[in-house]
């Protein structure tokens, strides 16, 4: 019986993944090429509803290839390729456009957020439309699941709701995705503001898989805590403390309750010293393994080449469909 199909994608908008995607996001996407079949896509058309440098976007989209590739991402097991490489999102895109309302879209919760800022006269119509454009990744695979944090339900609604239009519509033809809860969803939180949710944008408090040790190793020393002694997880009384064991717990594989007695009696400073070796241990071969990706371009490209072909030939095929179903 074949396995469940499973789509997701990453943003190639930083110089490196932070320790929140990798216990959000791709720690579950390497665990899953053991029950599912796998769709990794590195979401450069994404990328691009918010303005980006040329040449930084072409390395950072290799960069995160070489990121998934190193923490696991087989692609003999997974079809791993960059978004722009497969025309037929953007095919299916307008498809989907024409099915959504207008209100439908101005719904979307996140272009309000992420438009804040500069307004959404400023913003571009591709950072309102994107959810559209995700549905239609989605959709083009036939994916079954699709792995959500809380951030991401409102899009895979939507996604469900354009799936069924489509099908009552014109007929029995796309795959309605479920979404796929992650475990442990806990949420890893800045070094230095462990209220804030840590991310690409939180400069100071962030721990980057790709950023100098020694300067993670002084973040990690340095992280905010609290005036008491006591090692417990608490995210209410004690988030810094919580979001250290969090960590610790990423890293060593020891659940926090088990860590909680280890450190009974013990000091912040041990805490902090441990995660800071457990941090270091895992991520000094991750960048090794990421340098020899890089060092060979043209493994790479083949790489993203062999995943693009056959996540094309998937596409393609939705999109045969769709067009013939539709009246093209
Ligand atoms: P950022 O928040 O840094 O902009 P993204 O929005 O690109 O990161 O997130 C990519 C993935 O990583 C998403 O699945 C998201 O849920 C997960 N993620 C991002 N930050 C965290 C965090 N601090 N804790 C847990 N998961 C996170
Ligand atoms: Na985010």
């Amino acid at each position: 019986t074949a396995r469940p199909r499973v789509l997701s994608g990453i943003q190639p908008t930083a110089d490196s993944f932070h320790v929140g995607n990798y216990l959000g996001a791709l720690r579950q996407w390497v665990d899953l090429q053991a029950t599912h079949e796998t769709f990794y896509t590195v979401v450069d058309l994404h990328a691009i509803t918010v303005e980006q440098d040329p040449a930084l976007l072409r390395r950072r989209t290799r960069v995160a290839a070489a990121q998934l590739l190193a923490l696991g991402i087989e692609p003999e097991r997974s079809t791993l390729f960059v978004q722009s490489q497969v025309p037929a999102h953007n095919q299916l895109g307008w498809v989907m456009e024409c099915l959504t309302g207008f209100g439908e879209a101005g719904r979307m919760t996140q272009f309000k957020d992420k438009s804040a800022k500069g307004g959404a006269d400023r913003s571009s119509v591709g950072l309102f439309t994107y959810p559209i454009l995700q549905a239609a990744d989605i959709l083009a695979y036939a994916a079954d699941v699709v792995p959500v944090g809380e951030d991401q339900r409102q899009h895979l609604e939507l996604t469900r709701n354009l799936a069924q239009r489509f099908n009552s519509r014109y007929g029995a033809t796309l795959t309605v995705p479920e979404p796929y809860i992650l475990k442990a969803t806990a949420k890893i939180y800045d070094l230095t503001e462990p209220t804030v949710k840590m991310s690409k944008s939180s400069p100071g408090g962030a721990l980057d898989l790709l950023a100098d040790v020694k300067a993670s190793v002084k973040r990690i020393k340095s992280a905010v805590t609290d005036a008491e002694r006591e090692i417990r997880f608490d995210e209410t009384n004690k988030p810094g403390v919580s979001n250290l064991l969090t960590l610790l717990s990423v890293f060593t594989g020891r659940d926090v309750p088990q860590l909680e007695l280890d450190y009974q009696g013990k000091g912040y400073g041990d805490l902090k010293g441990d995660l800071a070796n457990a941090f270091a241990a895992f991520v000094e071969p991750l960048q090794q393994q990421v340098t020899g990706y890089l060092d060979d371009p043209a493994e790479l490209d083949r790489i993203l080449a062999v995943g693009g072909a056959r996540a094309r030939e998937v596409a393609d095929g939705t999109l045969a469909t769709v067009y013939d179903r539709i009246g093209f």
